[in-house]
């Protein structure tokens, strides 16, 4: 069976200098933010181009953290695209402001940003703004719009990591930016993770208070109600040995994509937009008979595939009280979409595989499958 995606893999590749780094960890003094977080928060700001960087316990309290520390709470409303990890609005929700969703885009499955103008409100405080899949949204085209409207930008680069835009970095361009660092990301650790980044002082110093109860420097004294949230030791040893890798990592998905997409360009099936600067987290094809071609593909050909999102936010019961419109794209994408295998240590060697696999079940699913229901695409 080929997995979808399998991180040990990459641990394997890189197994000598980890258990080096975890070793040091072991020896060390300081468990709790020493010197490994300190010297990991300074190389991946140096490497994202921002001034500071934050390490926190996953990223959904990036983005949570991220948008406290930027001024938003109670009685704001954010606005999320629709189609996204529910990590995103949960966030929004964990500091007590209300979700407002965008529709994406049909090509970039990003945030449509004709559209974007028409859902804020005067409630409206803020935009998280999601690299879905590893396409670099259009940062500066979003920085313009939300300094008209004064709202704050937090990114979402949980799928983004190293992903430019005209030569910067995502993660670059907003208030500030979330990433996440569970196994299966671009840069991942072997266990939760995440990071706010930015270039706000103010933003930054506010977030590190945040992270550890609410302290400021050493005196243990509250000065807000701050949570335990804490970038551990042992993922950040690790993650400072993965992180001088992620362009070669980075560089192997695109190889991937773009084997993907020579060996698919003829089938029936959508491919996800080209960006130079995107970093495929995901690579999403668009089908019909979706999950039908999915069975096909593990039951006869032994591939395992995965679907970045089936259900739009609007559509799950947590969120569903916050929509206010039609959400016609997000919709679309998540009965269509299809994430076939991209990580390189699975991927590299068995893409033309995957893809004559993916051709012969879209051809076999269109033949079994019961045709859909008229109007209802
Ligand atoms: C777009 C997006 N945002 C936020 C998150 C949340 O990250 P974490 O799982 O580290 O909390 C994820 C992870 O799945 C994600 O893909």
């Amino acid at each position: 069976m080929i997995p979808q995606a399998d991180p040990s893999l990459r641990m394997a590749r890189h197994r000598e200098a980890i258990m080096l780094a975890i070793a040091q960890v072991v020896d060390g003094k300081s468990y709790i933010l020493g010197r490994q977080v300190e010297r990991f928060e300074h190389a991946f700001a140096d490497s994202l181009g921002v001034q500071h960087c934050v390490g926190v316990n996953s990223g959904t309290d990036a983005i949570a953290l991220a948008l406290r520390s930027a001024g938003i709470g109670h009685g704001d409303e954010v606005v999320v695209p629709a189609l996204t990890a529910a990590a995103t609005a949960a966030a929004v929700l964990q500091i007590g402001a209300t979700l407002r969703f965008a529709d994406v885009d049909p090509v970039t499955r990003c945030l449509d940003l004709d559209q974007l103008h028409t859902v804020i409100g005067n409630r409206t405080a803020a935009i998280v703004a999601v690299h879905l899949h590893g396409h670099p949204i259009d940062m500066p085209r979003i920085m313009q719009l939300a300094a008209a409207r004064g709202l704050i930008v937090i990114e979402d680069c949980a799928q983004a990591h190293g992903a430019l835009i005209d030569g910067r970095a995502a993660g670059s361009f907003g208030h500030a930016a979330a990433f996440s660092f569970y196994p299966t990301k671009n840069l991942g650790g072997i266990g939760d993770g995440g990071a706010v980044a930015t270039s706000d002082s103010a933003l930054a110093a506010q977030a590190r208070s945040l992270r550890n109860y609410g302290w400021q420097g050493r005196d243990r004294i509250s000065m807000t109600a701050g949570v335990n949230s804490r970038l551990d030791e042992l993922q950040a040893a690790i993650l400072t040995v993965l992180l001088p890798h992620l362009g070669t990592h980075n560089a192997e998905r695109r190889d991937v994509a773009g084997r993907y997409r020579q060996h698919l360009a003829g089938a029936d099936v959508g491919l996800p937009a080209e960006h130079e600067g995107a970093v495929v987290h995901q690579f999403v094809i668009t089908v019909e008979h979706r999950d039908a071609v999915r069975r096909i593909l593990r039951e006869t050909h032994g591939i395992s595939t995965d679907v970045h999102y089936d259900s739009p936010l609007h559509t799950q019961p947590a969120f569903s009280a916050f929509q206010s419109g039609p959400l016609p794209v997000s919709e679309r994408l998540a009965r269509d979409m299809l994430s076939l295998p991209i990580q390189p240590e699975v991927a590299s060697g068995a893409v033309d595989q995957i893809a004559a696999a993916v051709v012969a079940a879209v051809a076999d699913a269109a033949s079994t499958d019961s045709p859909r229901q008229l109007g209802s695409r």
